[in-house]
């Protein structure tokens, strides 16, 4: 079979910029990309591309080639649901916070209601992708749907998990590492596996594209982001004995990653890994390793959450010990709020957490972010809900000048690692600070060195 049309249902940080690069790379397909939000949406088809909804290094000049020609963005769920061949999910399956599974297991409903939307308004076989994270035996579930509510068409479930990380989704994308494909072992599978495998044939190297059956593609999704956050909880555990024992964490990272047994990648130590999927994932295998009374497996895993929850708070705990033990109406600035550089999201940001935690010993916090917009920033405080939404506006004031953000401050932190701030007039911003000045550096990006020849208490993260 032959795709000519695509519909993916979610226009998030998975969907957006994937589809982009599909409609980019195939100029064939008709890509349609719909979301339940109109907002989003309208946001999407903004006339000027550097109004999308979401930030991505190089995006919005994909999307300004591709939208109109064979990309587009529209609330009309049922209708692209109905066009297309292939169909991908691209929906938020965020961690649970009702009921079983609360705070554990991946939140379903919003699958859920996809799949009973496909089902009412299929009428000619389709093949489904699961491309957000679910837990493992997921498809069975959407399998289930689609075929007890249908009109009688035939389904084949795919699952094609999405390896792409913020702030470099398009580079992701144009050379993955690989792309997975799972999907059922009967001849009807595999045609749907082979249909998926020459859309991306396109651009990607065949060899780069691995077949597996279902179980394992949803498996390898979760195992993959469980390595890579071990490795920062990993070199984080370290980062605090360094401090302990005057061992310099970013040397220990270069002596190890030279082994080409471990690598040099994913090995920065910081104030904790945030983002939408490490947490989550990994949850999800605690939930499914206990699940299947593997409790052995589910506390190996849970420990690498407890130590980054640890190096969150370990990071305000030290803010709070060096200023004499009270932050009590002092002002403390943070620079950066995204989870990470070159993204907006902010989902589960470290920087969230720490905020909660000074704000809960008075302190004033003054942010500034390139790209984080402040009602954001101050939904991601309510969202805690530690205190009133009045409460939150009163304690965090947003700049949109880092220079101003700084004035008067009795320390900065930094939470992300925006590569501006590494350009930075240092000795300028310290003139305007209260003294002694502190900079806590959650990230190491910046030169101690040079920082305490200006005057500045430097501490970074693991020296
Ligand atoms: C991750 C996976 O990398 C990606 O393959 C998967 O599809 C989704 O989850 P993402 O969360 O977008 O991607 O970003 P990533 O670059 O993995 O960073 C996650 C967090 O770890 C960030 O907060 C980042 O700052 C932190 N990090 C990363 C470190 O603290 N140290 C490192 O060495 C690397
Ligand atoms: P991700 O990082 O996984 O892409 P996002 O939250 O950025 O997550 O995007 C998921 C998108 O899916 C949201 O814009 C949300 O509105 C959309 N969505 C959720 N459920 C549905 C649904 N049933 N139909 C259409 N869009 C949906």
């Amino acid at each position: 079979m032959e795709i000519t049309k695509i519909c993916c249902i979610g226009a998030g940080y998975v969907g957006g910029p994937t589809m982009a690069v599909i409609a980019q790379k195939c100029p064939n397909i008709q890509v349609t990309v719909v979301d339940l939000n109109e907002q989003r949406i309208k946001d999407w088809n903004d006339p000027n591309t550097d109004n999308i909804p979401i930030y991505e290094p190089g995006l919005a000049e994909i999307v300004a080639e591709a939208r109109g020609r064979n990309l587009f963005f529209s609330t009309e769920v049922e209708k692209a649901i109905d066009e297309a061949q292939v169909i991908f999910i691209s929906v938020n399956t965020p961690t649970k916070t009702y009921g079983k599974g609360k705070g554990m297991a991946a939140d379903l409903k919003y699958i859920e209601l996809c799949a009973r939307q496909i089902a009412k308004v299929a009428k000619q076989n389709k093949i489904v992708v699961e491309k957000s994270t679910l837990p493992v035996r997921t498809a069975e579930a959407i399998k289930s749907i689609l075929d007890n509510t249908g009109n009688g068409v035939q389904f084949q479930i795919l699952s094609n998990p999405e390896f792409l990380a913020e702030g470099t989704a398009v580079t992701d994308l144009l050379n993955p590492d690989r792309i997975l494909i799972g999907g059922d072992t009967t001849p009807e599978g595999q045609d749907a596996i082979n249909a998926l495998v020459n859309v991306y044939a396109n651009w990607v190297d065949k060899t780069k594209i691995l077949k597996t059956n279902v179980w394992s593609s949803e498996l390898s999704k979760l195992t993959a982001n469980a390595f890579l956050a071990q490795r920062i909880s990993s070199i984080n555990a370290m980062s605090e004995l360094c401090e302990k024992t005057g061992a310099d964490v970013n040397e220990v990272a270069k002596a190890i990653g030279m082994d080409s047994r471990i690598g040099s990648k994913f090995l920065k130590a910081s104030v904790g890994f945030g983002g939408s999927c490490f947490q989550k994932d990994i949850l999800n295998l605690v939930y499914i390793a206990k699940s299947y009374g593997l409790n052995e497996v589910a506390d190996y895993w849970e420990q690498v959450i407890i130590m980054n929850d640890h190096q969150k708070r370990r990071f305000s705990n030290k803010i709070v010990q060096t200023l004499y033990n009270t932050v009590a109406d002092k002002k403390i600035t943070f620079l950066g709020w995204a989870f990470k550089k070159d993204t907006n999201d902010t989902r589960e940001s470290a920087a969230i957490y720490v905020a909660d935690d000074l704000i809960n010993e008075q302190a004033k916090i003054s942010v500034y972010d390139p790209k984080v917009s402040r009602n954001k920033m101050l939904s991601d405080l309510d969202y805690l809900q530690t205190r009133s939404v009045e409460e939150n506006s009163k304690a965090l004031s947003i700049f949109e000048d880092a220079y101003k953000a700084c004035e008067g401050a009795h320390a900065i932190a930094i939470l992300t690692e925006w590569d501006e701030f590494t350009t930075y007039d240092w000795q300028k911003i310290y003139d305007s600070m209260h003294k002694p000045a502190f900079l806590f550096d959650g990230r190491n990006i910046l030169n101690a060195k040079e920082l305490e020849s200006i005057g500045f208490i430097y501490k970074g993260i693991g020296s």
